[in-house]
């Protein structure tokens, strides 16, 4: 048989026929590695390690004698999970995992298995069957039919789940997973690529939704990476500061359903734990009348958080001062800084300054400006901000404060939560004023407007 190999980038997954320094597509320096594709794909042979009964052959059809896929989701008994489906899970469909090790992208797939009242095959090529009942015991929820089997082989775990013929497969991880038809490495490109093809083949013949974790590189791409992204039908990325409890599950891609959704879980000893109101988890309840902090309306996906930024402004000691920022991005805060000090007069330069966001959720939100303002402000000028005020506007160069979008929704959380004021843009604020809300909105057009409304 001919021995057939190619050169492919460990980082992006281009192909190329010889060996090449820099990466033509993504740029990265080194990352060729040549990868042996053994036998050209042999689909006879393939299909002699598993055959799906219920196969027909494909041909064309009219559109309107499809069935439609929206009435038939499973629903996973986890209802964040629902929601970042997109509302349950679509047969037949293959959604990829990604998240960096130790996040907890084991735990929350094991537990779905264990929650779930179906068949579920859970196949794990890192952890032994005893590691994996250890931590099931730990999860608690007991499914009577949760199978689990430790192989790396694809065509063995396809031949076994199609003799057991479970209503969920989960994969654990697919960087262990081998092909026998390809002599590279588990975890390189090729093997990765031709592992999820056949996966894929598997869901698409026989039904069966299939769930694959995948480890993320250091850059935050998917290992083995982009490429797997497009064969899939959802990738969901599982994120969150390991030394905090809170993880974030963010919807990346999906075939079937928006990527604006999120879903909010706390890891604790017992497994992990969804959130529904995350909002009165994110703010500290103790009014204990000490300044630097502020309450801002953000919407994270579509939903509404309310969360706590605080500051700490102090005199510089050394001679450059020094900036910080932990879950917001630091060229941002250096740019509110010059706003400030700008338009406003503050002396920030003279000063470090150190924000955090709390709960160690990372927020790209812009409406979140206006209260690291505030709390800048208020650690510098050291006046206390009541924990009833809460602040959504986007801070521009020009010291304007700027609408954000779903400005209503926010509102009605804020109302919700019990705050008694709410300051937002003051754009469009007919529109605004027309409305009537259980809270009190004030509208800002410019930072001097805050510092005489509320640090006067
Ligand atoms: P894991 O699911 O193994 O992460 P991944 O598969 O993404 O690599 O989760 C690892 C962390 O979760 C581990 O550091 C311990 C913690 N954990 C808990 O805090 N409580 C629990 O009940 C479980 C099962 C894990
Ligand atoms: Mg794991």
């Amino acid at each position: 048989m001919k021995v057939k190999s190619s050169f492919f980038c460990s980082n992006c997954g281009a192909e190329s026929p010889k060996w090449i320094g820099k990466c033509p597509s993504c740029n990265e320096w080194n990352t060729y590695t040549e990868e042996i594709i053994e036998k050209k794909t042999q689909q006879e042979e393939k299909e002699k390690v598993w055959k799906s009964s219920k196969k027909e052959k494909a041909v064309p059809k009219k559109l309107d004698e499809v069935g439609t896929l929206s009435t038939q989701r499973i629903d996973t008994c986890d209802a964040e999970l629902n929601r970042v489906l997109g509302g349950g899970l679509v047969y037949g469909s293959i959604i990829l995992v990604g998240g960096q090790p130790g996040i907890g992208k084991s735990t929350l797939l094991l537990q779905l298995a264990l929650k779930q009242k179906m068949k579920v095959l859970y196949v794990s090529g890192e952890e032994s069957e005893e590691q994996i009942k250890m931590r099931a015991d730990r999860i608690g929820n007991n499914n009577n039919d949760c199978f689990i089997y430790t192989d790396v082989n694809v065509n063995n775990i396809l031949r076994e789940a199609n003799k057991l013929e479970p209503d969920i497969i989960i994969i654990d991880s697919i960087q262990t997973l081998v092909s026998p038809y390809i002599e590279s490495t588990p975890g390189s490109v090729s093997q990765v690529k031709e592992c999820t093809g056949e996966l894929q083949r598997f869901a698409k013949e026989t039904n069966i939704p299939v769930f694959i974790i995948g480890h993320i590189t250091k850059e935050g791409g998917i290992a083995g990476p982009k490429l797997l992204e497009h064969i899939v039908d959802v990738v969901l990325q599982f994120e969150g500061d390991q030394h905090y409890a809170y993880r974030i599950l963010r919807t990346l891609k999906n075939r079937f359903g928006s990527t604006d959704e999120i879903g909010i879980y706390a890891m604790d000893v017992y497994g992990l734990r969804e959130i529904s109101n995350p909002s009165e988890l994110l703010i500290s309840p103790d009014d204990s009348h000490l300044s630097g902090s502020a309450v801002a309306a953000s919407v994270e996906g579509l939903r509404p958080l309310l969360i706590e930024t605080q500051a700490l402004v102090s005199p510089a000691i050394y001679g450059t001062p020094q900036r910080s920022a932990t879950g917001f991005d630091l060229r941002r805060l250096s740019m509110l800084l010059a706003v400030l000090e700008k338009r406003c007069g503050l002396p920030f330069g003279q000063n470090d300054v150190f924000l955090n966001i709390a709960g160690g959720i990372k927020v790209t939100d812009p409406s979140i400006d206006l209260a690291v303002v505030t709390a800048l402000i208020s650690s510098l000028q050291d006046i206390h901000i009541s924990k009833k005020i809460c602040f959504a506007g986007e801070v521009g160069l020009s010291g304007e404060i700027r609408p954000v979008s779903r400005v209503e929704q926010r509102i009605q959380e804020a109302a919700r939560l019990g705050f008694d004021t709410i300051f937002v843009s003051s754009y469009k604020a007919e529109l605004l004023a027309r409305k009537s809300f259980d809270v009190e909105v004030r509208m800002l057009s410019r930072i001097d407007d805050l510092l005489k409304e509320v640090f006067a």
